[in-house]
């Protein structure tokens, strides 16, 4: 059985201060909640005192990113070995990332690579674009961005490894992709590449989760699809009772 998990991911929201009161405010509310894998990723400068603030919780912190190498003249950038012992997580690949930042496939696979080597297990986020979608290209975007992203991991590794399925155009747009369409992706797609990856009972283990617009309204008729794991969530996330309301669905909509 996949654990489903709920990862908020906070993008370039909440000072430190106000990170720490959210740490505050919701470790009562969803610590315990062991069914699920709660997840918070913070801006990097919030990490240390985020993990302060959840010390003795059960709730997991994340990076937004990596960096490709474990150091070098990268200014700005944060490296695995930086991240090692702050958090659990970290996001690699996210559409935002590939459009701002200008990381790509390769870029993709070896931020994927040197997390897992650093004890770090990577969240890889993919999805199509709102033009590949109307060009009917989602299926094969979707199938080359994983097979790319996941090339040279192991089976062993596999077992590490997060997957979030994130339509460029449901992200922060209040559209989300109908369970029906996220269902397809994730299960006709994104796991048929993991079963012709790794073979069926890796496939079958992997968690996938949803992003795109997930919020307390939609969340149960998304969790409720076989293939979806949970979410990767954006704006919905930075509000305790948003995302704890999120994380409580989550558990009913699985039946946990
Ligand atoms: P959103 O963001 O929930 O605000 O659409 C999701 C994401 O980008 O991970």
């Amino acid at each position: 059985m996949r654990k489903p998990m709920m990862a908020g991911n906070w993008k370039m929201h909440k000072t430190i201060a106000e990170a720490v009161a959210f740490a505050e405010a919701i470790k009562n509310r969803i610590n315990g909640l062991v069914s699920i894998d709660r997840v918070v990723c913070p801006a990097y400068v919030a990490l240390p005192a985020m993990k302060q603030a959840l010390t003795g919780t059960d709730i997991a912190l994340g990076a937004q990113d990596v960096h490709t190498q474990a150091q070098g003249a990268y200014t700005s950038c944060i490296s695995a070995p930086m991240l090692q012992g702050l958090v659990d997580y970290v996001i690699v690949g996210h559409s935002e990332t590939r459009q701002y930042l200008g990381v790509t496939d390769a870029d993709v696979n070896q931020k994927a690579k040197i997390a897992l080597a650093h004890g770090l297990k990577p969240i890889i986020a993919m999805g199509e674009s709102l033009e590949q979608n109307e060009a009917g290209q989602t299926e094969a975007v979707c199938d080359r961005q994983i097979r790319a992203a996941l090339d040279g991991i192991t089976s062993a590794q596999m077992a590490n490894v997060v997957i979030a399925y994130e339509p460029i155009w449901a992200i922060g747009t209040g559209k989300n992709a109908t369970p029906e369409q996220a269902q397809a992706i994730i299960g006709g797609v994104v796991r048929k590449a993991l079963a012709d990856l790794y073979g069926e009972e890796i496939a079958q283990a992997t968690r996938i989760l949803y992003g795109g617009s997930m919020k307390p309204a939609n969340c149960h008729e998304l969790m409720v699809q076989p293939d979806i794991d949970g979410g990767l969530v954006g704006g919905a996330s930075l509000d305790v009772e948003s995302f704890t309301e999120m994380i409580e669905i989550a558990i009913q909509a699985k039946g946990l």
